[in-house]
């Protein structure tokens, strides 16, 4: 009976903290969708297959209460993201589990996060000692008529892959503006059904930007887009917008810096709203980035920038 007892309380307050599984990704978009996200299961289900084997999840009596992310970049350098406990579960510890076994995954290697705009005193205290820049998430309807675009950017915006870019080709630009090499992670988020790459190449065939767009039934998410100039940038996002219906509602992460958003949300002040801010932050030391070549991240849950 004694035993009984105690294994009931165990299992109602214990979790178990395991390898995330495909059959789990629905519930753990449920789980970011709480906390008004905006990720869309397509993105959830791609950083997973990124990394399968740095994603986590607490499990309590069958359900996914909790998750966790861990990219190992290379031998130095990592990325956290996607920490959340549902709401009734907070403050049991779980949280605290999930990220010792995120600690395990990354080893000694700094690592990078986006932190949600309250908790970064939190994130200073659990030892993140450098604070970068700040991103906003943004979200509505964007009207591309009104994106003023300078007469003389000489881009031509392609598919991608074609015949006119290949994946090498994209992996060297992107490496340029990352400077950390991503090519796992290239490959599982440039492709996939619901998922279009454009690529813009200047006069002399040389790639100077590129854009990708997300969309589900739910949620369109645009990002990255990188740039050489704010006109590459803004060029790219129009032709990305022009793949959606009329009036689709667009998700970006875009530096707070930045002076296409700035424009963008005065053109559209009735349509396009920021939600949130995060703080980009580093354990051991910052990862930099041309931030001048950044319209949007590809997700703050995902990597550096
Ligand atoms: C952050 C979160 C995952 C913590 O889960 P939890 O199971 O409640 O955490 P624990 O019970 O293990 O507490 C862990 C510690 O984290 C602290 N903490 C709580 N919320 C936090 C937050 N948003 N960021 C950082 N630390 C947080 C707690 O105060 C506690 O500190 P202590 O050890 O000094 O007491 C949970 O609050 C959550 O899902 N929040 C919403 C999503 C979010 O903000 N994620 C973080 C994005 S950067």
């Amino acid at each position: 009976m004694y035993h009984c007892i105690k294994t009931l309380v165990r299992n109602v307050t214990t979790a178990t903290i395991r390898h995330m599984r495909p059959a789990d990704l629905a519930e753990v978009t449920s789980l970011t969708e709480k906390e008004s996200w905006n990720l869309s299961q397509e993105v959830v289900r791609t950083l997973y297959e990124y990394c399968p084997e740095g994603s986590f999840i607490a499990e309590l009596q069958g359900k996914v209460v909790g998750a966790i992310m861990g990219f190992n970049m290379n031998e130095e350098e990592s990325f956290g993201g996607m920490w959340v406990v549902s709401k009734q579960h907070r403050g049991q510890r779980i949280g605290t589990m999930l990220l010792q076994r995120i600690k395990e995954h990354i080893g000694d290697r700094n690592i990078g996060i986006f932190s949600v705009a309250e908790s970064v005193e939190a994130h200073k205290r659990f030892g993140f000692t450098v604070e970068s820049w700040k991103i906003c998430h943004v979200s509505g309807i964007i009207a591309t008529e009104k994106i003023k675009l300078a007469e003389d950017c000489m881009v031509h915006v392609c598919a991608f892959p074609s015949r006119h870019v290949q994946f090498d080709d994209l992996f060297q630009y992107d490496t340029k503006i990352h400077s950390v090499e991503r090519e796992r992670f290239l490959r599982v988020w440039t492709q996939g059904k619901s998922t279009i790459t454009l690529v813009a190449i200047g006069r002399t065939g040389e790639i100077v930007g590129y854009g990708v767009i997300k969309r589900d039934s739910n949620d369109t998410v645009v990002g990255p887009i990188y740039g050489e100039t704010p006109s590459v940038m803004k060029t790219l996002l129009v032709s990305l917008i022009s793949k959606t219906t009329f009036g689709e509602n667009i998700n970006m992460s875009v530096p707070v810096e930045s002076e296409i958003l700035q424009e963008l949300l005065v053109e559209n002040k009735s349509t396009l709203k920021v939600l949130s801010e995060e703080t980009r932050m580093f354990f051991h030391h910052e990862v930099k980035a041309p931030l001048e070549k950044i319209f949007a991240i590809a997700s703050s849950e995902a990597g550096h920038c």
